[in-house]
């Protein structure tokens, strides 16, 4: 059986439409998912990946950009495709913070207004636009804003802003939908089985957490009691965005936990890309050797097969997933149980049961958020995120 085969059974339909109402699982322009999405700040790039002057093409909750970074290190996204003859806005040229069509030359200046037509009449150019989007940094990525009106709060949440170092992932690339690696952010469970083997989060998994979840007015508090009767507290950031304690990366030896920012985005309902960003606590000496460390798992990653690779593989019955070994293999480990659900897991026929109260507690609000869109009804407004409820150990 190919890849394909696999990945794209159960592409079709979530089967959320006739047991939710609504669509859990699309984001696509104009679907109730859509707007609910389009309301927040959405991560869609490593800032590291562009550098002054470069253009690239961008794909986000199914629909394409261009994401630019100006002379002057500012981030712009204008739309895919220049509104002449639709030539890709990435192949042209970056000036200051204008970008100019390859194909005859128009030039556009970030807010999308025509500034420049070299072959046409005076006064046309005042008559054209591009779509652009608001963009801004933080954390080493670059969020943008796909909504109508004015963006909400930014940055879209706090971090732990003790002394530390902030580092971010590689960017992966995730054959199944967003919603499944949120909800998998929800499922404590998981990781007594999941990472089991090669024990990359064996200090979580010393007992399975009682799992419960409470609505907050930014989205949904986690909290995984352990026997000791100790609770780890986790956060789930409307709309896509988990906030947790973990156990060091595998193959570093770094003894303190850190705290992680996930954030899964749709690139379309049946891909998505993880931007993960870390905060570990250190003082200067240790994070100049935090640093050393990093770079030499970095060099090991880099030398490694890419992770989704070897995930496809084990989805494909190639090789033992109790056996794999790569540096990444968390990640591997993750990719191959939500991918291999299905690009859009049907939901309609699951078992849940009491560990996925969290799962059932954000469908929950996600259907009623995406029900109150379609119908027209009053939706509930979300606020920033407040610096004082942050995530704990539990331990
Ligand atoms: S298509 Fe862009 S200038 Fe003609
Ligand atoms: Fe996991």
């Amino acid at each position: 059986m190919t890849t394909s085969t696999i990945l794209d059974h159960g592409a079709d339909s979530d089967g959320s439409a006739s047991r939710f109402g609504v669509d859990l699982a699309t984001t696509k322009p104009g679907t109730p998912g859509g707007v609910f999405m389009r309301q927040f700040w959405i991560a869609v790039f490593r800032g590291k990946d562009i550098a002054p002057g470069e253009a690239k093409p961008l794909r986000i909750m199914n629909e394409d950009y261009t994401i630019y970074r100006g002379d002057g290190g500012d981030v712009h996204i204008v739309d895919a495709r220049c509104p002449h003859r639709f030539a890709l806005m990435h192949l042209g040229w970056i000036e200051g913070d204008d970008i100019r069509c390859v194909y005859h030359g128009w030039k556009f200046d970030c807010r999308g207004q025509c500034v420049e037509q070299p072959a046409e009449e005076p006064g046309f150019a005042r008559k054209v636009q591009i779509g652009s989007y608001p963009a801004r940094e933080y954390i080493g990525i670059v969020y943008a804003y796909f909504g109508e009106g004015e963006p909400p709060a930014f940055p879209p949440f706090p971090i732990r802003e003790t002394e530390g170092v902030l580092d971010i992932w590689n960017a992966e690339l995730v054959p199944c939908n967003y919603l499944q690696s949120y909800e998998n952010s929800m499922d404590e469970v998981h990781v007594a089985f999941t990472h089991a083997p090669g024990g990359s989060h064996a200090p979580l998994a010393i007992d399975l957490p009682i799992v419960s979840a409470e609505e907050t007015d930014w989205g949904l508090l986690r909290l995984g009691t352990r026997k000791n009767g100790k609770a780890r507290v986790s956060l789930h950031y409307a709309p896509n965005v988990t906030r947790v304690i973990v156990p060091p990366r595998t193959g570093m030896n770094i003894t303190g936990w850190r705290e992680i920012y996930f954030h899964f985005t749709p690139v379309d309902d049946e891909n998505q890309v993880w931007f993960i960003a870390g905060h570990t606590e250190a003082n200067a000496e240790e994070a100049a050797e935090y640093r050393a460390r990093q770079a030499e798992y970095d060099k090991l990653v880099a030398a490694a097969r890419p992770a989704g690779d070897v995930a496809r593989e084990l989805i494909n019955g190639v090789g033992r997933y109790a056996e794999t070994r790569h540096p990444d293999l968390a990640v591997i480990q993750d990719i191959a149980t939500q991918a291999g659900q299905g690009r859009i897991v049907k939901r309609e026929g699951e078992r849940l049961g009491r560990s996925d109260i969290a799962i059932i507690q954000w469908r929950r609000i996600l259907a009623r958020e995406l029900r109150a869109i379609a119908d027209g009804k009053p939706r509930k407004k979300w606020t920033a995120p407040p610096r004082d409820v942050v995530p704990t150990l539990g331990f």
